[in-house]
């Protein structure tokens, strides 16, 4: 029996081995140029820890820093369980950004399916992608263009900044995620914080992030099967919630407005995603209940991050505070006590803009992004094979000192003379995956600093 095991082991092992040669080796001889340099690391998990080490985000890390400079900017290796080619290099992450599902696909680790859910917009690709995609575009310009989409961001930052009158600290991450929280549930399905369901759901939702960044072993108890079984119950909520405000549309004559219960009782007045995704046919139940996830996962700890970045880099630059004051006192000197902000004010923050640029590329929210290549891609002198991970690291390039001057100081003047819309600077990703939200994390950062600056030191 012990021999059999070992005969089936071993052969299985020189197969794994014939594999790897196979497919690391074979296209060394492809007539379309040699593959990049690089190393694989150790069978199976390659370098995959050492490329996930943590490390400060305005760094790029021991990792990056060795390869590029032993093997250029551009290398291969084995991360994820597959061979890769990770660049860091801004033509070709350019490059792979605007060529999505012609030679380049999204292609995030399996274990991430199984969680998001296969109509996830964050790993659907192809049609279905650009079908969800569609439905998220004109929802973030339907929501816009509601006079109370503005309204609801600024209450919403001076409700959580009024609570800290009095305390002697708050930790700012876990303010900014209620912050991030608190906005983006009120934005998607309406609710406010003091509803139960709000709760229900953070707590479900936590349990499901934690089980996104955690092994994914789907045994019971391990975090993994926890937040499995927590996107089950956010996903029974939200359909809760979608049958409720059925139920209240039906029964009320409102015709094209739905003045229902719910909307009422949390100031809603049909302004939310929710509402609107109601009325759109080209989704499956499933596929508007996966919908409400992304925007709540796009929308909540990438925001949170940016502000406590942003705040952490701006505590330490005292003359970035000064003007910030001085844009936003200027600008609050110029409305009545109370009065809301609106868009011409946000046009006005100027200052604002370049340091949440500058807290962009600086602090790497999102480090690099997950490719694979649909085929054999030449790219300059080398081949990046078919079928391949390719992963552009989008923190590399901010933080290259050959693109941006003293790339590694906190500089927000220097987006007063530079495109914040150019190659070298992609912190919402790029071409047709790129980030549906990236204005709403914006207004948010700019209204919830509006009234930091004149309310604390
Ligand atoms: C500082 C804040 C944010 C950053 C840095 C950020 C960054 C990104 C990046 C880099 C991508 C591209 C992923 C890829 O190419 O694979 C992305 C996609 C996405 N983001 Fe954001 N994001 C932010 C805020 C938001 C917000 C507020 C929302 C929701 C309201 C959101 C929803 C999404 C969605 C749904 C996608 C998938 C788009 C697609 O695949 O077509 N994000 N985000």
């Amino acid at each position: 029996m012990a021999g059999c095991f070992w005969l089936v082991t071993s052969i299985g092992f020189v197969g794994f081995i014939l594999g790897l040669i196979l497919n690391h080796f074979l296209p060394l001889f492809s007539n379309l140029g040699p593959l990049p340099k690089g190393s694989f690391g150790w069978p199976l998990l390659g370098e995959t820890l050492s490329f996930l080490k943590p490390h400060p985000s305005n760094s790029v890390g021991a990792y990056l820093h060795d390869h590029c400079s032993r093997y250029g900017k551009v290398f291969k290796t084995h991360l994820f369980f597959s061979p890769t080619v990770v660049s860091c290099d801004q033509e070709l992450n350019y490059f792979i950004l605007q060529n999505e599902d012609k030679l380049f696909q999204c292609s995030y680790p399996k274990p991430i399916h199984g969680i998001l859910g296969e109509v996830s917009m964050l790993v659907a690709v192809g049609d279905t992608h650009r079908r969800l995609r569609n439905v998220a575009l004109s929802l973030v310009a339907t929501i816009k263009s509601k006079p109370e989409f503005l309204g609801d961001i600024e209450r919403i930052a001076v409700e959580i900044l009024d609570s800290w009158k009095g305390r002697q600290q708050v930790m700012f991450c876990a303010e900014a995620r209620k912050f991030t929280f608190n906005v983006i549930v009120k934005q998607v399905l309406g609710l406010t914080p003091e509803e139960p369901q709000t709760t229900k759901i953070l707590e479900d939702f936590l349990t499901f992030m934690k089980g996104l960044i955690s092994l994914p072993l789907n045994v019971p108890g391990t975090p993994y099967a926890r937040a499995v079984k927590a996107r089950r119950r956010i996903s029974s909520t939200v359909k809760a919630i979608i049958e409720e405000r059925r139920r209240s549309r039906r029964s009320s004559d409102g015709g094209g407005k739905y003045p229902n219960k719910r909307s009422t009782r949390s100031g809603t007045n049909g302004h939310d995603f929710l509402e609107i995704l109601l009325g759109v046919e080209s989704l499956s139940e499933d596929e508007k209940v996966s919908f409400v996830l992304d925007s709540l996962l796009g929308g909540y700890e990438t925001t949170s991050v940016l502000m406590a970045m942003l705040i952490h880099f701006v505590g330490q630059s005292p003359a970035a505070l000064a003007q910030l004051k001085l844009e936003h006192r200027t600008i609050r000197s110029m409305k009545g006590e109370d009065e809301l902000l609106n868009w011409e004010d946000y046009k006005k923050m100027d200052f604002t803009q370049n340091v949440i640029t500058e807290a962009l590329r600086y602090g790497n929210v999102v480090k690099f992004v997950h490719r694979k290549a649909l085929k054999d891609i030449k790219f300059r002198d080398y081949l990046i094979p078919c079928g391949w991970k390719v992963l552009p690291v989008l923190s590399a390039v901010h933080l290259d000192p050959s693109l941006h001057s003293d790339a590694l100081q906190f500089h927000p003047w220097r987006w007063e003379t530079q495109d914040q819309t150019c190659k070298k600077f992609t912190p919402f990703g790029g071409g047709s995956r790129c980030c549906p939200g990236s204005e709403l994390a914006k207004v948010e950062v700019a209204f919830f600093l509006h009234h930091l600056v004149q309310k604390f030191r």
